[in-house]
């Protein structure tokens, strides 16, 4: 019998995000090998250390620091990294930051010549797996990013409470930017395969379920605002969240997932990163599954797609101006 392949993660940020999922993937079961990889090398090492000192609890995986040289065989490599928000900085100046950011360690990924899937999670994530996407110069199942999984999470968790429904029967898509301009595609929500429009007239919970509905979806898109101003970051339900597709990948699952990935065309959209469904496996995004959208929700994704294009657009000429 032939060895399986050991299997190897390498988290680029060892912060609030990447030390979470490093946590949570520890927890999984899912590889032999986790590195993580930090500018800041004195934040890698505690992390480590104190992740290291949990293994008698998880599954059998090592955990080490790591360095470029990690890219080489890793299955899948994580970037969190990224700089965050100083008072008075513009949201276009952070972005240009995380953007060089973001292509540097892409550039070390390909000077190992890794195979590896590249996962985006640094915000703005569409734009950054965008940016990713370009200088790594490769087919484009091979970079995504981690979209509006969590959203959706959000939505679905928000649903659960709302109609009392274990959230694992609840099936619901954000879709598009992650961000403001997301938005909820309720024509593709149901619970028990009934249209959500349709199941809330048999659960009869709720007096007016259009006001309901856009409700929940305020609610999802304000929650990374007020958890940030609760507790300075989001980290839990974003590092579940990355071990799923990580899960997807390494294990070849063929899940659907709202990921991030370059549309060339489908949903009459080209040349932007931003979240539908997809089929996530080995290679990455193996399919983006087209379905036709109804007027309101595909006039959303365009508006969506056009947010991403102008931040893109300023991204490129802030680029040519500093020269
Ligand atoms: N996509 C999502 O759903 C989602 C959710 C939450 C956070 N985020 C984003 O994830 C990113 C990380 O968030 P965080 O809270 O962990 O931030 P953090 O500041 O806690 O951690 C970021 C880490 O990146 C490191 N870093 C910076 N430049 C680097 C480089 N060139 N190489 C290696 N490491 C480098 C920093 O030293 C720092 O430790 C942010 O951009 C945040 O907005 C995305």
């Amino acid at each position: 019998m032939t060895p399986r392949r050991q299997r190897k993660v390498a988290i680029v940020g060892a912060g609030a995000v990447g030390a979470t999922f490093a946590y949570a993937l520890a927890q999984s079961g899912l590889p032999d090998e986790i590195v993580l990889i930090d500018q800041n090398k004195a934040l890698a090492r505690g992390q480590v250390l104190d992740l290291a000192h949990g293994r008698p609890f998880f599954p059998a995986v090592a955990i080490r620091q790591g360095d470029p040289a990690d890219y080489h065989d890793a299955q899948v490599i994580v970037i969190t990294a990224g700089a965050a928000q100083r008072p008075g900085e513009t949201r276009l100046q952070l972005l240009q930051k995380n953007a060089a950011i973001v292509r540097s360690i892409v550039d070390q990924v390909v000077q190992q010549d890794s195979r590896g899937v590249m996962l985006i999670v640094t915000n703005p994530v569409d734009v950054m797996t965008y940016v990713a996407l370009q200088r790594a110069g490769s087919e484009r199942a091979r970079v995504l990013g981690s979209g509006t999984l969590l959203d959706s999470a959000r939505l679905r968790h928000l649903l659960s409470a709302h109609c009392g429904v274990d959230i694992h029967n609840v099936h619901a898509y954000v879709l598009g930017e992650h961000g403001d301009s997301e938005f909820a595609a309720w024509s593709m929500t149901h619970i028990a395969g009934i249209p959500i429009d349709q199941f809330c007239a048999i659960c009869g919970r709720c007096q007016d379920w259009q006001a309901e509905r856009n409700h929940i979806e305020q609610q999802v898109r304000d929650s990374a605002y007020h958890i940030i101003d609760y507790k300075g970051a989001t980290c839990f339900a974003v590092g579940l969240a990355l071990v799923r597709i990580t899960r997807a990948i390494l294990r070849g699952e063929n899940s659907v997932l709202t990921v991030s990935t370059r549309l060339e065309g489908e949903f009459g959209l080209e040349d932007v990163c931003l979240s539908v469904p997809c089929i996530v496996s080995t290679r990455g995004v193996e399919r983006i599954i087209v379905s036709k959208l109804p007027e309101g929700e595909a006039a959303a994704l365009s508006a969506s797609a056009a947010v991403l294009k102008e931040a893109m657009r300023q991204l490129v000429v802030r680029r040519q101006h500093s020269g």
